[in-house]
């Protein structure tokens, strides 16, 4: 990870959380740094992108109960000093689970919303 020029991470929602593998990843990275707070990315651009069945945004039922977001962030950014770009692809559940067929133009916009942003910050990694 000190070698890397950019970093690309994209990670599922899992249960309102990260992954038990990207914490274990993270548990890992950290103990094997020189002390827990070594900034292993200072200054290295960082995109995370979200994918997530349902949706979170405001107003939505769930609003605040992504708790992956923050938490990633928070070890990105401000523990290993990453200049991090979060991308949020949301309702990636919508085609594949028949109770939300309902959403299906909302989904598209936000496809194309979250391909816009990843079209945008690949720019920025290259
Ligand atoms: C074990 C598991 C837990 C999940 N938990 C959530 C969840 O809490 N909220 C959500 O919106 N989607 C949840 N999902 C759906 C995934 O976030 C979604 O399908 C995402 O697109 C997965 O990324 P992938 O298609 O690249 O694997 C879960 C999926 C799995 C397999």
């Amino acid at each position: 990870m000190r070698s890397a020029d950019a970093v690309l991470l994209a990670v599922p929602l899992y249960n309102f959380g990260v992954p038990q593998h990207v914490k274990a990843w993270i548990d890992v990275v950290i103990a094997g740094a020189k002390s827990a707070d070594e900034t292993l990315l200072a200054g290295k651009p960082v995109v995370l992108v979200v994918a997530r069945g349902g949706a979170y945004g405001p107003g939505t039922p769930r609003e605040g109960w992504d708790h992956s977001i923050d938490y990633q962030s928070r070890i990105l950014a401000d523990v290993w000093g990453g200049e991090l770009t979060v991308i949020e692809r949301e309702f990636t559940l919508v085609g594949v689970n028949p109770a939300l067929d309902q959403f299906k133009d909302i989904a598209a916009t936000f496809k194309d919303a979250a391909h816009a942003a990843a079209a945008e910050a690949g720019k920025a990694l290259g």
